[in-house]
């Protein structure tokens, strides 16, 4: 079907590769309008391309998510271009693994600065530009049946207590309680907002862990359906929650981790599995 004016639109923060990538190339599929906001102009541009060549609409705007001035960027531009924002989802992520006791002030604010200040900056800025559409329309029941969604792409971590990853795992447990309040703050406007925690997922930037073989096999040892997840299966989980599918979700996060968060220990039962 040829895309037009009427179709949705997301921003997709960290858009230009892994998970966000996915979920822009998926909302593409699914006839919506995307905007690839990510630090990394190659892949960004790459990734548009890649939509485009698919028949789907894509723009990249370059964006540090921890810049105010780079989301409102983000903002302006997909404003002008498309008219409108639908959908949001946030990928753009860090991370600084480290021994806690040898976590420096540093590299702490950094992860602080992407992972939960650009989930805010972004989910802020793309907030008031769905509610000044909403006070803008003339048509309130057409404004209704459009999606209104926003996703942040958190992590089992929120939950899963990590002695290596800490800076990591405390942002993201900041981020499921982002989602859950911004969920409260934005449902008497209608605006859904919601989470997903992926666990263990195949993307360029686990790809280098998963390819050693001890910490492959200690990640399956702690994944149930016993397999790394695939992006796709991510991106699936953000097309229905985008979706009016999903109308009564908000202040959700809904886990995607071939059931590690189910996994409390291992131990061998007489059928031979773990139980
Ligand atoms: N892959 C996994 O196993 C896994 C597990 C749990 C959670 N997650 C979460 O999923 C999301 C995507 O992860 P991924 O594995 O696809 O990561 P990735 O490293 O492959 O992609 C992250 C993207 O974010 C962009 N980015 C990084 N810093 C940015 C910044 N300051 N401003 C804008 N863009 C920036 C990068 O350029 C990249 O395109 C992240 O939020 C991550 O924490 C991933």
């Amino acid at each position: 079907m040829p895309i037009t004016s009427a179709d949705p639109v997301a921003v997709v923060t960290g858009g230009a590769r892994g998970i966000g990538f996915a979920c822009a190339r998926r909302f593409a599929r699914d006839g919506m309008r995307v905007v690839i906001a990510d630090i990394d102009e190659t892949s960004g541009l790459a990734a548009c391309e890649e939509i485009e060549a698919h028949g789907g609409e894509a723009l990249f705007v370059h964006c540090d998510v921890g810049e105010r001035f780079d989301i409102h960027n983000v903002m302006a531009e997909t404003v002008d271009t498309f008219g409108r924002v639908d959908v949001m989802v946030a990928a753009a992520a860090a991370g600084a693994p480290s021994a806690f006791l040898d976590i420096d002030e540093k590299s702490f604010d950094a992860v602080m600065r992407v992972n939960l200040r650009g989930a805010f900056l972004a989910g802020q800025a793309v907030a008031r530009q769905m509610v000044r559409q909403l006070q803008a329309t003339t048509s309130r029941d057409a404004e209704r049946e459009r999606p209104y969604s926003l996703i942040f792409i958190s992590s089992v971590n929120a939950v899963m207590a990590s002695a290596t990853e800490l800076a990591f795992a405390v942002s993201k447990g900041a981020v499921n309680q982002l989602a859950k309040s911004m969920a409260i703050a934005l449902a008497p406007h209608g605006i859904r907002v919601n989470a997903i925690g992926p666990g263990t997922v195949s993307t360029e930037s686990v790809k280098p862990l998963i390819s050693d073989a001890k910490t492959r096999a200690n990640v399956l040892s702690r994944t149930p359906l016993g397999r790394i997840g695939d992006a796709n299966e991510i991106a699936a989980i953000a097309a229905f929650l985008a979706s009016r599918e999903a109308s009564y979700i908000t202040g959700q996060c809904i886990y995607a981790d071939g059931g590690r968060l189910a996994l409390n220990y291992t131990v061998e039962t007489l059928a031979g599995g773990p139980a």
